[in-house]
């Protein structure tokens, strides 16, 4: 059973509830972007969001619940520079839970070299510091909780501010819709939902297996994100596959695939992507049964592009948690990102 029960007996920190919250999340930042008192600026050149991991995601998947509303560039920086046409007429986003993260740190330093104006999303840290320094609004994100549970704060903050730096509308009636879909799918997808329900199916069939998630357009997005939370919730390799580049090389490899381990894929759908590849994830899904253990397929719901965006993150993130029950894992341990960043630390 992947129940109540179940899923507290390996979660120390009740990381479950956190993403169950999502929804409120997502309200909560709106209001908090707000507070912090960030005024729009006409960034010609765009918006840069500077982060890692966990507090990068919400820069990540912004384009794709944007599509084509946004009308500005839009890059991320998840390095210690800015690209080199980062300047006075591009707003930086430098978004770190912690507000400790050394690359995310140097991003900040490097757009305040550059005279770029800047905002920032984290709960504390050197990073806040830094931005009370420079008079720098800050996005006040709550403390408490693993910086990858903290999606709906990065990507609110992320979007708003999109919306600051001219590149995108507001898209406030959108984020509430989105949220509240959250909320239905959380009961639907949560630990007392059908033992048969998407997340649950999903993360039995993906047990044992190297997970691929593949996807096209804004699903592209939403895979990164179910790799990425595979990855640290449930401590196993996982990996992207994006469509349809994949269909131009990684298809070739996937007959072998069997001979070298048991990949278990999950083809992430949006029912409002272009026909084409619609049709190509069809098509790949049949090419890479001949060396997967399993091929599933998990569509988007809702209507707008948020909420298609926002079901398919939430579907990821419950199906990380029950895989890490299934492993009998611990979704809060990540011992080896604690020891590279304990090691960079001491050099
Ligand atoms: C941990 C996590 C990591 C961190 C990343 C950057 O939950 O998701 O990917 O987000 O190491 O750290 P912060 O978020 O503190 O800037």
């Amino acid at each position: 059973m992947l129940d109540r029960d179940s899923v507290a007996a390996v979660d120390s920190t009740a990381q479950f509830a956190e993403v169950l919250d999502l929804g409120t999340h997502m309200r909560d930042a709106l209001w908090r972007v707000e507070s912090s008192g960030a005024a729009p600026v006409d960034a010609s050149g765009g918006l840069i969001v500077a982060g890692m991991g966990g507090s990068a995601i919400g820069g990540r998947l912004v384009a794709a619940g944007l599509g084509s509303r946004l009308t500005r560039p839009l890059a991320i920086a998840d390095g210690y520079e800015l690209p080199g046409w980062a300047g006075p007429q591009t707003l930086v986003l430098c978004s770190s839970y912690s507000g400790r993260t050394e690359e995310t740190l140097a991003c900040y330093d490097d757009a305040v070299a550059r005279g770029a104006p800047r905002m920032v999303a984290t709960t504390g840290g050197e990073l806040a510091e830094r931005a009370r320094r420079d008079g720098v609004p800050v996005i006040p994100i709550p403390g408490g909780f693993q910086p990858r549970a903290a999606v709906g704060y990065s990507l609110v903050s992320a979007l708003e501010a999109a919306r600051l730096a001219g590149a995108a509308p507001s898209l406030a009636g959108e984020i509430e819709a989105a949220a509240a879909l959250a909320d239905e799918l959380a009961a639907e997808w949560g630990p007392d939902g059908p033992e048969d329900s998407d997340a649950k199916t999903i993360a039995r069939a993906l047990h044992g297996t190297i997970p691929v998630i593949g996807g096209a357009e804004l699903a592209a997005a939403a895979a990164y994100r179910w790799k990425s939370e595979i990855n640290e919730n449930a401590s196993v390799p996982a990996f992207t596959s994006v469509l349809p580049e994949a269909g131009h090389n990684e298809i070739v490899g996937w007959p072998a695939a069997r001979e070298l381990g048991r990949f278990g894929v999950v083809l992430l759908e949006d029912p409002r992507a272009n026909p084409r590849n619609r049709l190509r994830t069809e098509l790949t899904g049949e090419l890479v049964e001949a060396g997967a253990e399993v091929v599933l397929h998990a569509s988007a719901r809702g209507v707008t592009r948020l909420e298609r965006l926002v079901s398919l993150v939430l579907l990821g993130d419950l199906v990380s948690i029950y895989l890490a029950v299934l492993r009998g894992e611990d979704p809060v341990d990540i011992g080896p990102l604690d020891t590279l960043k304990a090691a960079l630390a001491r050099r």
